[in-house]
């Protein structure tokens, strides 16, 4: 089955040793067609962090598309902060900072909506989001997937950390026939179809804990299993029990010919 493991904000330099151990068992179990890493790969956008985790996307025996978060930008070197934000993440992980994944059944898109002009925040400007749309463009019949750090939606608590230009672009993956986005950066999981409700089109919201370190807020450790099957789509939350990744909360949709729409939820 066509899966995709969105694992976020392992935070390098923060990791849990125990758990990066089990969830490089869990991904390897589970052998996904994608892994999407979401950002926040260090916690200090050192170089041994950043090279931390580029020994973890090595050891990954499957496809990854990954973005940088605002952790993988300097805080402190204001030069290289303003001058030269993703410097570090470019020389040890990648320069792409649009990748895109295709198979049979998917399209994914990541965005890059780090930048060195706050110490927290994200933006996403207008030709990053017609280059994603566009990759995602020719991909009809597919599953069409956005990747990125910050989130486009969230809980009310977090509504200073939706990133900057998220309204536009919520407008254009509609029209581009987005079905999910992938974020991370609360550190909290949670998935829904609110990303975007209109007039029948739904846009399936997921977002990820982070799944290694120890920087954790209100839960343990998870990240999201996506399992596609035809036009339905389950998202599983894989938490971590303090020696093992277990199944969690998991919930399914169905696309639509726009986009997705719930259909059933179980605790
Ligand atoms: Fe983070
Ligand atoms: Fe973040």
């Amino acid at each position: 089955m066509t899966a995709i493991a969105h694992i976020s904000d392992p935070h390098f330099g923060t990791e849990n040793p125990a758990v990066l151990d089990a969830l490089l068992g869990d991904l390897k179990g589970l052998r996904p067609s994608l892994v999407a890493l979401s950002g926040d790969l260090t916690q200090r956008a050192r170089t041994a962090q950043f090279r931390a985790a580029r020994a973890f996307l090595d050891e990954l025996q499957t496809p990854y598309l990954v973005v940088p978060g605002n952790h993988d930008v300097p805080l402190y070197n204001v030069v290289r902060r303003f001058f030269d934000p993703l410097g570090s993440y470019r020389n040890e992980i990648t320069d792409d900072l649009a990748p895109t994944f295709n198979d049979d059944k998917l399209a994914v898109a990541g965005i890059s909506t780090a930048h060195g002009f706050t110490a927290k925040g994200g933006r996403i400007t207008s030709e990053q989001i017609g280059a994603a749309t566009t990759s995602l463009a020719t991909a009809n019949g597919k599953w069409k997937v956005i990747v990125a750090h910050h989130p486009f939606v969230g809980p009310e608590r977090a509504q200073g950390d939706i990133v900057d230009g998220a309204e536009p672009a919520l407008v254009a993956f509609r029209t581009a026939g987005v079905h999910m986005i992938l974020t991370g950066h609360l550190h909290v999981s949670f998935t829904d179809d609110a990303a975007m409700r209109d007039e029948g089109h739904r846009i399936i919201n997921v977002h990820a804990g982070t799944c290694m370190s120890t920087r954790t807020r209100e839960e343990p450790n998870n990240y999201n299993r996506i399992l596609f099957d035809g036009d339905e789509v389950t998202v599983l939350v894989r938490m971590w029990n303090g020696t093992a990744f277990v199944d969690g909360d998991h919930k399914v949709y169905r696309r639509s010919a726009v986009a997705g729409r719930e259909i059933r939820k179980q605790q």
